[in-house]
């Protein structure tokens, strides 16, 4: 396949940016879509030109680095997937693809398509952690039962992985998909009614100190999601933020 790409570029966080036109020749369709970025950033180096930056890690679904902003879909046109896991089979010889950076003042570009999602790491500190009692009367948490139905919404709130693309698909740039996952994977477990009092009234609070927006539930965000968090977590979000401030 041979592509048009248009490309975010932005040398550093206090540069203007601009969209940069790239042409790229014979893509494979099974490539993945990082692995086509690899092969026109090759072509750059080779020219002697600067590399387009973007964020990786895994490149298995699992890390949530690999955040794009594809023809303006956060992770492309492919549902439930990671930009890492989609491929270039999802394109057609002749295609143009606009490639951007996810989008919110909370998510500030560093340099191209890297954006520092540091304010998601700040929300995790301001509530998202579990005190255990290591007395020496530790209970085995593997010994506290637990109801399959809850561990198993616990455990589909747990498999986000903190990409953004809720932010990047929602217009008001709100983060409440992203909170409600980190507040419900133990809010709905044991072990996690030790903080449970404060946990998403401090998280709340953080996640507007950052500038998200405020959530109107239209739902892109769990429409985006790689790892489809449903908006289910956002209802218990409410109901624990309810409780937490009447405590
Ligand atoms: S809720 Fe989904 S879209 Fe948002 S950070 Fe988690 S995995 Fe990514
Ligand atoms: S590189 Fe880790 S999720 Fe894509």
């Amino acid at each position: 396949m041979d592509l048009k790409l248009k490309i975010w570029r932005q040398p550093n966080a206090g540069a203007e940016g601009k969209i940069v036109d790239y042409d790229i020749k014979e893509v494979s369709p099974d490539m993945s879509f990082l692995e086509m970025l690899d092969v026109l950033n090759n072509q750059l180096v080779e020219k002697g030109e600067q590399p387009v930056a973007f964020d990786h890690d895994c490149r298995e679904g699992i890390c949530g680095m690999c955040s794009l902003q594809i023809n303006g879909k956060p992770h492309g046109p492919d549902s439930a997937v990671t930009t890492c896991q989609l491929h270039m089979r999802k394109f057609k010889d002749g295609d143009t693809i606009y490639i951007e950076p996810f989008r919110s003042k909370a998510f500030p570009v560093i340099k191209d398509l890297v954006v520092d999602r540091s304010s998601f790491d700040r929300i995790q500190h301001a509530g998202g952690y579990v005190s255990v009692n290591t007395s020496g009367n530790t209970q085995d948490a593997n010994a506290i039962p637990i109801n399959k139905d809850d561990a198993d919404k616990a455990f589909d709130a747990a498999t986000c992985i903190g990409c953004g693309a809720c932010v990047a698909a929602c217009k008001n740039a709100s983060a409440m998909l992203f909170v409600s996952a980190k507040v419900s994977q133990y809010a709905l477990l044991p072990q996690g009614q030790v903080e449970a009092k404060r946990r998403a009234e401090n998280m709340v609070a953080q996640m507007d100190a950052e500038g998200f927006g405020a959530c109107t539930n239209t739902g892109a965000c769990a429409a985006e999601c790689p790892k489809e968090i449903s908006l289910t977590n956002i209802a218990r979000l409410n109901r624990e933020y309810l409780k937490s401030s009447l405590s």
